[in-house]
């Protein structure tokens, strides 16, 4: 077992990990009588008081409908969520406010852009590009609207280490590839994909990129201007924000050219029995009332984590990751699976023949909070061989302390299943 971490060689990057983490009401607590190790922010991060003192405060005082409305309330909700729309686009390097699309979240994102672009731009023949490392949200979509369109989805192979290979992903693409769909960073490896070389070679093929950011926002500074990607997907439950809210990023020529998504009320122009006319961007894919303080809230969490800044936090993942990394390896039966060189700090791991679901419930009762099972990648388990694994993921407010935990608590496991 290795010894509890010396924080005088605990990375320094964040100096301030420990008085951070009192920002986050959630890790103070114990769970079945330990301190609670939360390794579990890939499938949802831990929220700031600042987070939840903007939600709170737009429910308590500003909580009335927006765009509509002509009073004070109505006028602030507005603001605010106008607000919250400029800074995403600014943590984003977007052009313009018009091509940001709140959604529910990266899942409804590639919704919009499979059903809405994916039915003017498929014919029969046509292939959707994606990889065999896709969450299930960057799969089942294209596949619903391939079965609508007639075109068909090709998931290129990846490397024994969970990378892309160039090569390999050049030679998918031909005249026939319409849109090609790729995951940032991988929820269940970790790899960081090599994004503006594939949107460059994909665009070189005539294709529409789209990426799914949902694991790399949190993690490293985003800016689809330098990547040059079509759309861009992520939520704000895995951002320091809430659940129900989430963004797309669209060139603006591409939205404008995009047939709507879902009909209601927001979205129009003007409403006859006859004929609707719909609103300008971005308001032409927002129908019905949004989730006005989730917005508000990812907003506030963006400026949290800009005020920490991006880079801080991707450095010190990284240096957290390397700890995790010597620290998991030194574990007897413990594999690694997706052990790309450019990763990022997801740690997905196999422990003999214990099943991951039983990792996760006997990590649990020493109150260190994992997942455990396909993390919505099967096709990626049938290429690992597994049906399962178990996963910590990493934050900006995890310390060494947390991967001690995890050591110790596998040390329990293994004790268990001798
Ligand atoms: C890589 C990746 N893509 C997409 C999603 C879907 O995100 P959401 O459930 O917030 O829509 C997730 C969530 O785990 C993810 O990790």
């Amino acid at each position: 077992m290795r010894a509890a971490a010396d924080r005088s060689t605990a990375p320094r990057l964040i100096t301030d990990v420990h008085t951070l983490r009192g920002d986050f009401p959630g890790l103070s607590q114990k769970v079945h009588g330990h301190p609670l190790a939360y390794l579990d922010s890939a499938a949802s991060s831990q929220v700031p008081q600042p987070v939840l003192d903007a939600m709170l405060a737009q429910q308590a005082m500003n909580h009335a409908n927006i765009h509509r409305g002509v009073h004070e309330l109505a006028e602030r909700a507005t603001r605010a969520y106008e607000d919250a729309r400029e800074k995403v686009r600014r943590f984003l390097n977007a052009a313009e406010p018009e091509e940001i699309v709140f959604t529910r979240g990266t899942t409804e994102s590639i919704n919009l852009v499979a059903s809405s672009l994916g039915s003017t731009l498929l014919r029969p023949g046509d292939e959707v590009l994606i990889t065999w490392m896709e969450h299930h949200s960057n799969i089942v979509p294209w596949q619903l609207i391939c079965a609508r369109t007639g075109a068909r989805l090709v998931p290129v192979p990846i490397t024994a280490t969970g990378e892309i290979d160039l090569d390999v992903f050049e030679r998918h693409l031909n005249e026939r590839t319409k849109i090609v769909s790729i995951v940032h960073v991988s929820n269940a490896l970790g790899t960081v994909n090599p994004v503006k070389t594939l949107a460059a070679k994909a665009h070189a093929a005539g294709a529409v990129v789209l990426i799914d950011g949902a694991q790399s926002a949190p993690r490293q500074r985003i800016d689809v201007a330098d990547i040059d990607c079509d759309f861009y997907a992520f939520s704000g439950h895995k951002i320091f924000g809430p659940t129900g809210v989430g963004v797309l990023f669209g060139r603006k020529a591409l939205l404008e050219s995009m047939p709507v998504y879902q009909g209601g009320g927001g979205m129009i122009g003007r409403v006859t029995f006859e004929r609707t006319t719909f609103a300008d961007l971005p308001y032409k894919f927002e129908a019905g009332t949004p989730d006005i303080a989730g917005a508000i809230g990812l907003a506030a969490a963006l400026d949290y984590l800009t005020a920490i800044g991006i880079e801080r936090v991707a450095s010190y993942e990284d240096e957290l990751l390397t700890y995790a990394t010597g620290a998991l390896r030194e574990v007897p039966g413990l594999r690694l699976t997706g052990t790309a060189p450019s990763k990022a700090s997801v740690l997905s791991f196999v422990l003999g023949d214990v099943h991951p679901h039983d990792i996760g419930t006997i990590l649990d009762r020493e109150g260190v909070a994992v997942r455990a099972g396909h993390h919505c990648c099967q096709p990626l388990m049938t290429r690992l061989g597994v049906p399962a694994t178990a996963r910590a993921s990493l934050a900006l407010y995890n310390t060494r302390e947390d991967v001690d935990a995890l050591v110790a608590a596998l040390h329990t496991v293994e004790e268990v299943f001798g």
